[in-house]
């Protein structure tokens, strides 16, 4: 059961130009918005009142010769102006989600009507929904019934043909790897997906992508001074690590990103113990590290001219004997002292050492992801991460990218008056502030440590997980956030 993440294989994904409603089809599914009027003979095939084409809305209808497709599958696109690549992602999950579930190995799927988007932006939706729509979690079932295990194994997209296309398609399907590379590391359970085993799936990234991985043990910890990872790791019988990929090289034209993430295998909370409601979901505690390892996935796929370091602190949050206390001082790689003073604050301690690490390649910016705080689930819910920042110009580029790939952020201050929420009594930093702005104090707190480096902080605590999902192409825990996010601000950074 402890294998390491297995290479994806992508679905196949073909582009037609000509008409859906002629092409013979198991079942082809149809976009359809709600101010454009359906082709009259699909119109036949209904009762007006049944199909209005509102954002999300499906149907199934049986043509019988009508058209050529066996079945068609109308799914609503909302208002026409009001569409964009996040309703051609979900209209295309829900595609493949009805394929799986009538089994149907072979699924076309169109638009009717002509969409405002660049055909580059189209068909990179198009294979996000495609191939997260078709993500599933099945390795740990027995004897699942067949529609549990159908896998779909090729989508025809009725789009504009061509070299912009063909690029898009590229793109989203690489992405879309990238999310379930994430995705996956998220949903191994913890026993499973410990420190050690991910510094083992970076090192299989690097050989596979030819990234240059280093993956720093106890011992290297011990002797290069990583305090913060040492104490939050003690605790568990499973050894911290500290991981290194790095992507390209620094040159003059060439900008060195660092991105960072919190690799937490499992928050317990350690000795300030969670209630056990709130431990259900911490295997998903390392979600930033698995959108980093997901971004260097695709960055390294898809060849961006940039110089990339992710770097993650990966360490399990146990109580026990050995476990580090409220009241212990930490000495963190930087040299400051952090007093600490709820274990369960441990995510920052962590990160700490690992942007202090960043510094060393002087970045031209350092993005950080962490399932940092509960305060940000309570402020934003799941419909946005949090995101903070040392300097403007980072931040538009973040929240831009948000708001492109779908995957948005909002941001909050980092006012002077916060970071003297964190100064202790009995050293540099304390590691919480009490429950007033949890998040922003928690974002205060990783900004110590960064120098004047351009810094942004993305609290992913709400969008990393998801119980019940509200959009299509997600599916129950793991979520891969950050993945489509950080392609997009890297793909537009210059
Ligand atoms: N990993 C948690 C934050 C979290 C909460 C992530 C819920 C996902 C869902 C983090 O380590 C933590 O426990 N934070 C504490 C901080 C507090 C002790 C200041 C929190 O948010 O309660
Ligand atoms: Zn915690
Ligand atoms: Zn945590």
């Amino acid at each position: 059961m402890e294998k390491r993440v297995k290479e994806m294989i992508s679905m196949e994904i073909k582009v037609e130009s000509g008409d859906i409603l002629k092409a013979e089809s198991d079942l082809a599914v149809l976009g359809s918005f709600e101010d454009v009027s359906l082709p009259s003979v699909v119109a036949g095939l209904l009762e007006p009142a049944d199909f209005s084409g509102w954002a999300g809305q499906t149907l199934l209808l049986y043509p019988r010769g009508a058209v050529a497709p066996k079945r068609l599958l109308l799914v609503g696109l909302g208002k026409r102006e009001k569409a964009s690549a996040e309703t051609i992602r979900r209209a295309s999950a829900t595609a493949v989600k009805e394929a799986q579930k009538l089994k149907v190995a072979a699924v076309t799927i169109g638009v009717n009507g002509d969409l405002r988007l660049e055909p580059e932006v189209t068909a990179q939706a198009f294979a996000e929904g495609i191939e997260l729509g078709a993500y599933r979690f099945a390795r740990y079932f027995t004897g699942l019934a067949p529609e549990q295990t159908f896998e779909v194994e090729r989508a025809t997209v009725f789009t504009k043909t061509g070299e912009r296309t063909r690029i898009g398609l590229t793109n989203g399907q690489a992405i879309a790897r990238g999310v379930r590379l994430a995705r996956d590391l998220v949903n191994g359970p913890g026993y499973a997906m410990h420190p050690p085993a991910l510094g083992q799936e970076a090192l299989a990234l690097g050989k596979r992508l030819g990234l240059k991985v280093t993956v720093l043990d106890m011992a290297q910890l011990t002797e290069q001074g990583f305090g913060g990872i040492l104490a939050v790791g003690k605790g568990s019988e499973h050894e911290p690590r500290f991981i290194v990929m790095e992507y390209g090289k620094a040159s003059k034209s060439t900008p060195t990103i660092c991105l960072v993430g919190k690799g937490l295998t499992f928050d317990s909370g350690g000795l300030s113990l969670k209630p056990a409601d709130a431990m259900e979901t911490m295997k998903s505690d390392m979600g930033g590290a698995a959108a980093v390892f997901g971004a260097m996935q695709v960055v390294a796929e898809l060849k961006l001219p940039l110089h990339v370091v992710g770097l993650v602190s990966a360490a399990e949050n146990m109580p026990s004997s050995n476990a580090y206390r409220p009241g212990d001082i930490v000495k963190s790689l930087s040299g400051k002292t952090i007093e600490v003073l709820n274990t369960d604050a441990e995510g920052r301690i962590i990160l700490s050492d690992a942007l202090f690490y960043a510094q060393r390649y002087k970045p031209d910016a350092i993005v950080e992801l962490s399932t940092l705080t509960g305060a940000i689930i309570i402020a934003l819910g799941s419909h946005a991460t949090g995101l903070f920042a040392t300097e403007q110009a980072l931040a538009d580029k973040l929240s831009r990218a948000g708001e492109i790939s779908g995957e948005r952020v909002w941001q909050l201050p980092l006012w002077d008056e916060y970071h003297q929420m964190i100064k202790s009594e009995l050293a540099d930093l304390k590691n919480i502030a009490g429950r007033p702005a949890g998040s922003i104090t928690a974002g205060a707190f990783l900004a110590a440590f960064v120098g004047d480096y351009p810094f942004a902080h993305l609290d992913i605590a709400g969008t990393a997980w998801v119980d019940r999902p509200a959009k299509p192409y997600d599916s129950h825990g793991g979520t891969g956030v950050g993945v489509r996010l950080l392609t997009e601000f890297l793909k537009e950074y210059n």
